[in-house]
């Protein structure tokens, strides 16, 4: 980046108006934020007129990539007829139809405006339902920036305490002692000591909030048994199953939840179901969902949001989840096994000290030859940390956007050459930061 970048000028002007320079964290990068132009398809230009593979779909949001046609038109004919009203409108209700069709366990659905959104009112949903103060989450697992969700989501070697008793470790400054107090960690995929952790709050635990495929705990799959533990330690102690399908309802027709054998209560939504417009839900089983029904007395939650449901998010998002078929599912969960495949022998034929996990539409790189099975595996020391972001800077300059930890999330535009130029450009960013690799000696 040259010093005369209108990227450069822009980022002073940013610094002196915005913390940072930034509005969000994730777009931070040196020596400044890459500015974006105009994308279309699988495809985004910057203000540079530098044109990327675009695997990062705004945190794995886009679905159908950018400026896809049928949204582009159904929104700006709803925009023609306004943006927002004191009124309930007809989409919400077509679109809580569509949703509660598509998956088996949601009967009800209320629509709100992010994915933190979401995960907060999943968790006060619970806490209404059953009386109970306490949530139980997993190590390292990202959920937003709720005071409770967010517990030990930066845990380090240093905070995170035994294994047997992950800490809760606060993310924000200033975080109270009693939120701390009332968020049980749990490690990942290790049902008998979360089954251990959860015994000891029995009474107290309103919900387990378990994300199917955590991103920050290394986006490996929750295991069926880890699943099922959960679900029946639930059942036992009169407790909720909450899934964060933010991210990972983008992997099955109804979402990841699909591949389970159990369903969860409340499932929070976010991301792709905005079809590129902010928004989240939560849905559910009809009986905890009816916490939220202004008509039953005594409320028990009360519930309100301006932008909540408004017609421009409906429309986007039922036109984009209506072209995210079936069989658009299976098709973008073929490229994204032929993404993981590819990778894979990338990391062989480049004899690379790497890993790579994911699902459905989703990988992630690891600077580790065996992938990780839990937050503290997924961690990495600041060598390792340093190989990652120069594999992340090299697919950059050779025209890949990734998402910052070193994952893709696929779009439908794109095809099997698309996935062959991103493996491709991998390998060649494998190769260049080869010497690193050899210097940290992994
Ligand atoms: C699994 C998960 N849950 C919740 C969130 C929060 O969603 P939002 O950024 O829309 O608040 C995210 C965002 O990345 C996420 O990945």
């Amino acid at each position: 980046m040259n010093a005369s970048s209108k990227s450069e000028s822009l980022y002073r002007r940013a610094q002196a108006v915005l913390p940072g320079g930034v509005s969000r964290n994730a777009v931070l990068r040196a020596p400044c934020p890459i500015y974006a132009s105009h994308g279309r398809g699988c495809r985004v230009t910057d203000i540079e007129g530098v044109e990327r593979l675009d695997v990062a779909n705004n945190m794995a949001s886009l679905i159908h990539g950018h400026a896809y046609a049928p949204v582009v038109e159904a929104v700006t004919e709803q925009l023609r007829h306004g943006s927002a009203w004191n009124m309930a409108t007809e989409v919400e209700v077509e679109y809580a139809e569509a949703m509660t069709r598509r998956v088996p366990g949601f009967d009800r659905i209320r629509f709100v405006n992010s994915g933190t959104e979401a995960i907060l009112c999943a968790l006060k949903a619970a806490r209404a339902y059953t009386g109970r103060p306490k949530i139980a989450k997993v190590e390292g697992a990202y959920h937003g920036v709720y005071d409770y969700a967010e517990v030990s989501q930066t845990a380090t070697p240093t905070d995170w305490g035994a294994p047997e008793h992950p800490a809760s470790v606060p993310v924000c400054s200033g975080t109270p002692r009693g939120v701390l107090d009332d968020v049980i960690v749990i490690p990942f995929n290790d049902p008998a000591m979360a089954m251990a952790l959860l015994d000891e709050h029995a009474e107290q635990l309103a919900c387990v909030l378990v994300d199917p495929l955590p991103h920050r705990v290394g986006m490996i799959p929750a295991s069926d048994e880890f699943v099922d533990a959960i679900h029946a330690w639930t059942r036992r102690n009169d407790s909720l199953l909450v899934f964060d399908e933010v991210i990972t309802f983008r992997i099955g027709y109804a979402g990841a939840q699909e591949r389970y054998r159990v369903r969860p209560d409340i499932t929070a939504l976010g991301k792709i179901i905005g079809g590129g417009f902010p928004v989240g839900a939560l849905a559910g089983r009809a009986e905890v969902m009816d916490v939220l029904d202004p008509l039953r007395k005594p409320l028990l939650f009360p519930h309100s949001g301006t932008f909540s449901a408004n017609p421009v998010t409906m429309t986007a998002g039922l036109t984009a989840m209506r072209y995210f078929d079936r069989a658009a599912v299976g098709q973008l969960n073929a490229l994204g096994d032929r993404a993981r495949r590819q990778i894979a022998e990338a990391i062989v034929g480049e004899q690379m000290p790497l890993s790579v996990t994911g699902a459905g539409s989703m990988f992630r790189i690891h600077p580790t030859r065996l992938a990780p099975a839990n937050y503290r595996e997924a961690f990495h020391p600041p060598a390792l940390a340093a190989l990652k972001q120069r594999i992340v800077e090299g697919a950059l300059e050779r025209g890949v956007l990734l998402i910052e930890s070193c994952s893709g999330a696929l779009s439908t535009p794109m095809i099997e050459s698309d996935i062959d130029e991103i493996t491709d450009v991998l390998a060649a960013s494998f190769r260049a930061a080869r010497p690193l690799a050899e210097i940290i000696g992994t």
